[in-house]
C-alpha cells in the first residue's frame, strides 16, 4: 500500500490514495474519514448574493445539475448516480442518454455484492474507485451508497442495498463513503429513510415504532454522518408517520441535524419534493428532479415568493446556501489542484475483480464437483440467459454504460484455455404485457412462466454432450428493478424446469444464481450438487466466476441476508406487513427483521444469514476475552483463533453476535455486533481480534428517548454463520 499526502492547498487538504486490492486482509489498510471542514470565507460569499442567486443554488438546473454562482467562482453543481457506477450523461430535462462516447464507466459491484464480501477494505476500495471515476467525469456529488435495510426479499432494489442487518450495512457503508470522499467528491447516502419497498413508494407512509426506527433503519445513516462524515444525504420518496421524507421535520431537523449534528446538505430524491414552505422549513436543502420547467420547482420561483411574503425567513435560505458552499469547498470545487480522478484504470479493475471474487457465495458443494479439475474437463456447457446477459446498463433506474462487462460465458471461455466452452441460452426473459405503455410501467409487468421449448431443448442437448454444465440463472436487472417489487419468491422464466432437465442428462451440473434479493431455492437445492450465488457484481463478474469454478479463487462470500424456505418464514410476510394499502405500511415485525424473526420463531432458513462455504475447512478455536466485567466506555476485545484444517488457503468470516437472555426489555435472540475476515493459509492458525464497543450493546429506550446500555450479563456467540455459533462467551456490564 502506498499512502501519500499529495495536494495541500488553501481550500482542501487532500489525501491521494493508491491501494492495491491484493494487499488487504481484515481492513488494516483502511484510511480515516475526511470530515467537513469549515471554510471561513463562506459567510462573506453568501453575503454577496441576492435572494434570487441564493435560491438558484437550491434547485435542479438540469436532470443532474443544480445551480452555481458563476460570478463568485462556483460553476453549476454536477451529480451522477451510483452505486453501480458513474451513470452515463443524460438529457438536461429527460432521461434519454446523450449517446456520447466519453461516458463509459466501470460497472461496480452492487451494494448487495459488497454485502456478500463482509470485507470493509474492499468496500473502501470500491468507494475510492467509483469516486475517482466520478472525479474524472467532473462530478461533484455522487448519489451513492444506498443503505436501506432489506426488509423484504421482494424489494425491487434489494441489490442496491447491503444487507438485512443494520450492523453489517454500516460497517461496509462507512469505509465506502470514506473512499468516495477521499477523491474530492461528495457521497450522498440514500434513501433517508425507511424506504424499504418500491410498491407505492411515492405515496406510502411508513409506520415504524421509535425503537425499530433507531435500532434497525437508522444506524447506517447515523454512522454515515458521524463515522464517515458524509457530505450529503438524499431524502427518500416515501412518507414517514404521514410526512413526506423531503419535508419531514422530525427526520431532517430533529434527528439528522439536532441529534446527529449533520452539517452537510440534504438533497431530495428525484421529484420527491411536494411543498415549498414545508420542505424549506423542515430541513430540505436542494430540490432535484425533472419533468417541469426548472423555474417552477418548489425551490425555485415559489421559494423566492415564500421568502418575500414572509413564510420562509431569509436566514433559512442563507443557512442552506452556506452549507452547500461549504460542501463544495470541501470537495475542492474551486481548487485548481482538485484530484483529477481516473477512469477504468488498474485501481478500478483490481477493486472490482477482488470484490466480485469475494462476493461469490458457495451455498452447496456436495461430492466435490467444485472446483473443476481443468486437466480432466474437455467441454463445458454454459447455459442460461444470465450467462451471457449484460446487466450493467439495463433496467429502470441507476445503471451504468459499462466500458466493459465480462459475462459469465465470456469469463469461462477466456479462463478455461484448451476447454471447449459452448453456450446455450436455455430460457428467455418472458413477461406479461405491461398494464400501460408508460415507460415506468414496463417494469411492473408479471412474469410469463411458459417454456421456450426450442431454447430449452437445445440447452439440454448441449448439456448432454459436455463433461460439465454450468447453468447461470436467477433474477436480472429487468426483473429486480426500481419502482416495482417482485410479486413472489419464484425463480422467473421457468428456469427451475430447465435446471431439472439439464441435471437429468448431466449430473455434473453447477447452478449459479445472479440476483439481488432472496429467491425460493428450496427445490433446486434438493436436486443440485453445487450452487453458487452472486449479486450484480460488476465488470469483472465473469472472470471472478470462472476463477471460483476453477479453484483459482477460494470462495469466501457470506450471505448478507436470509435465504428463507418460503416467503412467510420472514416476519414481514408472516405478519402480512408488505406492501401496505397504498397509504400506509406498518412495520409490524418491529425489530424482528431478517434472521432475527426466524431465530425468535425457531424457523429453519434454507441458508442462514452469514452462511457461505469454502473449498477448505476452518475451525474456530476457543476465544479469549480481554476482560469479563466491562463498563460503558470499554471496548470488548475478543481474540479468536481460526485454523485452516483443509488443503487450500482461504478466508473465513468470523462473526460475533450478542444476546441478553434475561433482558428487562424485549430483545432479539442475538444480533451481529462484530466480524473479521482473516486469510488463513492451509494448515495454519491465525488469531483475529474482534472489537465491540460496549456502546454497541445499547437499545433505544423509548421512555427516556435515548440509548441505554442495560447493566448485567450478555452472551457473545461466535461462529461462521448466524446458525453455526460454536463458541459462547459471557460478559457483565457493570451498573
Ligand atoms: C432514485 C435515486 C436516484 C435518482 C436519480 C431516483 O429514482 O430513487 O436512487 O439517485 O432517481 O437517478
Amino acid at each position: 500500500m502506498k499512502l501519500h499526502r499529495s495536494l495541500f492547498s488553501l481550500f482542501t487538504a487532500t489525501i491521494a490514495v493508491t491501494l492495491s486490492a491484493s494487499d488487504h486482509a481484515s481492513g488494516e489498510t483502511m484510511f480515516p474519514a475526511r470530515y467537513l471542514r469549515d471554510f471561513g470565507q463562506v459567510d462573506s460569499i453568501v453575503e454577496q448574493m441576492t435572494l434570487e442567486e441564493k435560491v438558484n443554488m437550491l434547485h435542479a438546473s438540469g436532470n443532474f445539475f443544480s445551480g452555481g454562482i458563476e460570478r463568485l467562482g462556483f460553476p453549476e453543481v454536477t451529480y451522477a448516480d451510483g452505486p453501480l457506477g458513474v451513470r452515463e450523461e443524460l438529457q438536461r430535462n429527460g432521461w434519454a442518454g446523450l449517446g456520447w462516447d466519453t461516458d463509459f464507466a466501470t460497472y461496480f459491484p452492487s451494494c448487495a455484492g459488497l454485502g456478500a464480501t463482509w470485507n470493509r477494505y474492499l468496500a473502501q476500495q470500491n468507494g475510492v474507485g467509483i469516486g475517482a471515476e466520478a472525479r474524472y467525469r467532473n462530478k461533484d456529488i455522487l448519489l451513492t451508497p444506498a443503505v436501506n435495510i432489506m426488509r423484504t426479499p421482494l424489494c425491487g432494489r434489494s441489490y442496491e442495498y447491503f444487507s438485512e442487518d443494520p450492523f453489517l450495512t454500516k460497517q461496509l457503508a462507512v469505509p465506502y463513503i470514506i473512499g468516495v470522499q477521499s477523491q474530492d467528491v461528495a457521497a450522498s447516502v440514500k434513501h433517508f429513510a425507511v424506504n424499504n419497498q418500491e410498491t407505492y413508494r411515492e405515496t406510502i407512509s411508513t409506520e415504524a415504532d421509535e425503537r425499530t426506527l433507531r435500532e434497525v433503519y437508522l444506524p447506517a445513516f447515523k454512522a454515515a454522518v458521524q463515522e464517515a462524515g458524509v457530505f450529503t444525504v438524499m431524502g427518500a420518496y416515501n412518507r414517514f408517520r404521514g410526512e413526506s421524507l423531503c419535508e419531514n421535520g422530525y427526520m431532517l431537523n430533529t434527528i439528522l441535524r439536532d441529534d446527529w449534528n449533520f452539517r452537510g446538505v440534504v438533497i431530495s430524491d428525484w421529484s420527491a419534493t411536494h411543498d415549498t414552505v414545508k420542505s424549506a422549513l423542515n430541513g430540505l436543502d436542494i430540490e432535484m428532479g425533472t419533468l417541469k420547467d426548472f423555474n417552477d420547482f418548489y425551490f425555485a420561483d415559489p421559494l423566492v415568493e415564500a421568502v418575500r411574503n414572509g413564510q420562509v425567513p431569509e436566514e433559512v435560505i442563507d443557512d442552506k446556501v452556506t452549507r452547500l458552499i461549504n460542501v463544495l469547498l470541501n470537495t475542492g470545487k474551486t481548487n485548481p489542484d482538485r484530484l483529477p480522478g481516473s477512469f477504468v484504470s488498474d485501481l478500478q479493475k483490481d477493486a472490482v475483480y477482488q470484490t466480485a471474487a469475494e462476493a461469490i457465495i458457495m451455498l452447496k458443494n456436495e461430492g466435490g464437483l467444485l472446483p473443476f479439475d481443468l486437466s480432466k474437463i474437455k467441454s463445458v456447457a454454459v447455459i442460461g440467459d444470465n450467462a451471457d446477459y449484460k446487466q450493467g446498463a439495463v433496467g429502470f433506474g441507476a445503471g451504468v454504460k459499462a466500458a466493459y462487462e465480462v459475462t459469465p460465458f465470456q469469463g469461462i471461455k477466456d479462463r478455461f484455455p484448451g476447454v471447449d466452452v459452448r453456450y446455450a441460452q436455455g430460457y428467455e426473459q418472458r413477461y406479461q404485457p405491461p398494464a400501460t405503455d408508460r415507460y415506468e410501467d414496463l417494469f411492473k409487468r408479471g412474469i410469463d412462466y411458459s417454456v421456450n421449448q426450442e431454447l430449452f431443448n437445445a440447452a439440454v442437448q448441449l448439456a448432454s454432450e459436455c463433461d460439465v454444465a454450468v447453468i447461470v440463472g436467477g433474477g436480472n436487472r429487468m426483473y429486480e428493478t426500481e419502482s416495482a417489487d417482485r410479486p413472489d419468491l419464484r425463480l422467473p422464466y421457468a428456469q427451475e424446469a430447465l435446471i431439472k432437465a439439464v441435471q437429468e442428462v448431466n449430473p455434473n451440473t453447477v447452478v449459479v444464481f445472479i440476483a439481488g434479493g432472496a429467491f425460493d431455492l428450496t427445490d433446486v437445492s434438493k436436486e443440485t450438487k453445487s450452487i453458487l450465488w452472486m449479486s450484480y457484481n460488476g465488470s469483472e463478474v465473469g472472470n471472478a466466476l470462472a476463477d471460483v469454478l476453477s479453484g483459482k479463487v477460494n470462495p469466501s462470500g457470506k450471505l448478507s441476508f436470509t435465504m428463507p424456505r418460503k416467503l412467510d418464514d420472514m416476519g414481514v410476510h408472516a405478519l402480512n406487513a408488505h406492501p401496505g394499502d397504498g397509504k400506509e405500511v406498518v412495520y409490524k415485525e418491529g425489530l424482528f427483521v431478517g434472521y432475527r424473526w426466524l431465530d425468535k420463531q425457531g424457523i429453519d432458513p434454507l441458508y442462514p444469514f452469514g452462511f457461505g462455504l469454502s473449498y477448505t475447512t476452518f475451525e474456530i478455536g476457543t476465544p479469549v476475552l480481554n476482560k469479563q466485567e466491562v463498563s460503558l466506555f470499554d471496548t470488548v476485545e475478543i481474540q479468536v483463533p481460526v485454523s485452516n484444517t483443509g488443503a487450500v488457503d482461504g478466508k473465513e468470516v468470523v462473526q460475533a453476535y450478542i444476546g441478553k437472555s434475561d433482558s428487562a426489555v424485549e430483545r432479539v435472540p442475538f444480533e451481529l455486533k462484530g466480524f473479521e475476515k482473516p486469510f488463513v493459509a492451509s494448515g495454519e492458525t491465525v488469531t483475529c481480534t474482534i472489537r465491540i464497543p460496549v456502546s454497541e450493546l445499547a437499545y433505544w429506550d423509548t421512555e427516556a428517548h435515548g440509548w441505554r446500555v442495560e447493566p448485567g450479563d450478555y452472551q457473545i456467540y461466535i461462529g461462521n454463520s448466524s446458525r453455526n455459533l460454536t463458541q459462547i462467551l459471557h460478559i457483565t456490564v457493570k451498573e
